[in-house]
């Protein structure tokens, strides 16, 4: 194979990253972005583990052309024919099917003997392949499984039809060295190993994570899994856009590259970060917002004699571009459809009438309009919950020695007016509370953040934050010049989300009683 196959599984592990939880329309967003990006292989999910993550991965399979779209199932009936159902309409569907090889999970979590996990991890794989060409199986912590078994169990479920064999170093706990001993020890000692491709799906609780896949690829792993911003169980998994560059970067050392077009990274990144609430932190390597930045006087110096002296990457080979296009508050509709376009969204004349209204109504406050105001602004405007509550005023007094106090107007479901004061520690927190006392619907604030866009005094403040009510999360975001405002749209946003959920059913999944 001529290229390492990229397993993006943002929308399954990383979607596991505590306070995550995506609904189906940005599920689908991300991976609409995920086929722009040009990965081989979306995970759009968990089907069986609830109603939710089924119509997302059958809506995905349905929607999404390029790609391959994989499901995951335990190596169980029920989940294998659940996985079958949400992807079979994709137009090159996997079923991806996993069960544990280690002898600390068989034995304390799943309470099974080797012989009886590998007969069921072989059957499964055949009732897979009964109706799928392509099946992956996953010997879940592959890095602590003893290694003779390890290759018993690859070569029989190779035998039984898996087409990929991908080896999960669940806890983050192998290193570099010794996964490319694992990954050699699998061409070396299983014998039909010609027969599928073999893939690694490394955790970061070590930090690892990156350097382990490469490592693989070193050792000849032709599927890397990795996800958006390195999202993903605790640590998260390994990052894309640093297995990606990495592989671009130092091609004179992996010699293979993969399909993925870089230019479209920094957006996915943004997309991903936007819409799960969790912010990129401004060090991380490729997308964050120091990346390309220099500090330094000598550095700044180098970079502007010969940019090869500090840059090994180009900052626009993975989408960081300068617009020279600066839009204020002269210019029209047209020039915003323009550079909205530009950017990649495509907008109905709906879109992009409320697209307009917000950009013409921050352009009165703020001198030139970037990349980055508009991007918040699209966020922010169109990627909202349905309204069922509307915040149509808010009024703020605070200062020293003044008690915070707001007043808020809400306009409810009914379109009746609610008015509410409150007092409260800070504006924000006065603001929240009166609109409390109008939705009436408890919640515990279990993330709030809040950052300026750009530069300069008049910088559009980003507001991300989670909510948590009856045991899920909601997030919520709002950007504008005024911080207050900016909060409190956050917030109306998150109770919006939590309101669209309760009155859809969903507010409680259905989980499974084991996740992974
Ligand atoms: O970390 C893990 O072991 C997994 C498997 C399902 C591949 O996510
Ligand atoms: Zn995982």
């Amino acid at each position: 194979m001529d290229r390492v196959v990229i397993f993006d599984t943002t929308l399954r592990d990383g979607e596991q990253s505590p306070g995550a939880s995506l609904n189906s329309d940005e599920k689908l967003e991300i991976a609409r972005q995920l086929a722009r990006l040009g990965v081989d292989v979306i995970e759009a999910g968990f089907p069986i583990s609830s109603p939710d993550d089924f119509e997302a991965v059958r809506h995905i399979a349905r929607d999404v052309k390029g790609p391959i779209i994989a499901g995951l199932a335990r190596a169980r009936p029920e989940d294998i024919d659940r996985c079958w159902e949400a992807v079979r309409d994709a137009e090159r569907p996997c079923i991806h099917t996993f069960l544990s090889t280690s002898d600390i999970h068989l034995s304390h979590q799943f309470r099974m003997s080797r012989e009886r996990a590998l007969s069921e991890a072989v059957e499964m794989v055949k009732r897979a392949r009964s109706y799928c060409p392509d099946v992956e199986f996953s010997p879940m912590d592959a890095t602590r499984s003893e290694r003779d078994y390890l290759y018993e169990v690859v070569a029989a479920v190779v035998d039984a039809g898996a087409t990929t064999i991908n080896i999960a170093d669940t806890v983050g706990y192998i290193t570099p060295e010794e996964m490319y001993s694992l990954i050699r020890g699998l061409f070396e000692k299983v014998p039909n190993m010609d027969r599928a491709v073999v893939s690694v799906h490394c955790h970061n609780d070590l930090g690892m994570a990156v350097a382990n896949s490469l490592s693989a690829v070193r050792a000849g792993a032709r599927q890397v899994e990795c996800t958006i911003n390195g999202l993903g169980e605790r640590a998260g998994n390994a990052s894309l856009e640093e297995i990606v560059m990495a592989l671009n970067t130092r091609a004179d050392v992996y010699g293979i590259g993969t399909g993925v077009d870089t230019s479209q990274i920094l957006k996915t990144s943004r997309l991903v970060s936007a819409l799960t609430g969790i912010p990129v932190q401004p060090n991380k390597a490729v997308v964050g917002s120091n990346a390309f930045a220099h500090e330094s006087g000598i550095h700044q110096d180098g970079v502007l004699k010969e940019r090869t002296t500090y840059e090994i990457m180009r900052a626009d080979s993975v989408g960081l571009t300068a617009s020279n296009l600066v839009l204020g508050k002269h210019s029209g509709r047209h020039a915003l459809r323009v550079r909205l376009e530009e950017l990649g969204y495509t907008l109905t004349p709906e879109d992009l009438n409320r697209a307009f209204a917000r950009f013409k109504e921050i352009a009165d406050k703020k001198k030139e309009v970037a990349d980055r105001d508009l991007e918040a602004i699209m966020a922010d405007e169109l990627r909202q919950a349905p309204e069922t509550y509307h915040l149509q005023l808010m009024q703020v007094s605070c200062g020293e020695p003044l008690i915070p106090t707001a007043t808020v107007q809400i306009r409810l479901p009914s379109g009746d007016v609610r008015t509410a004061l409150s007092t409260g520690t800070g504006p924000v927190d006065a603001a929240y509370k009166a609109i409390d006392s109008v939705i009436g619907l408890p919640n515990r604030l279990e993330v709030y953040s809040v950052h300026s866009v750009t530069s300069g005094m008049d910088a559009l403040a980003e507001v991300s934050l989670r909510i948590e009510i009856d045991g899920r999360t909601y997030h919520g975001r709002g950007a504008d010049t005024d911080i207050v405002r900016a909060s409190a749209s956050a917030y109306m946003s998150a109770l919006n989300r939590a309101v669209a959920a309760r009155d859809a059913g969903t507010a409680r999944p259905m989980m499974v009683e084991a996740t992974v």
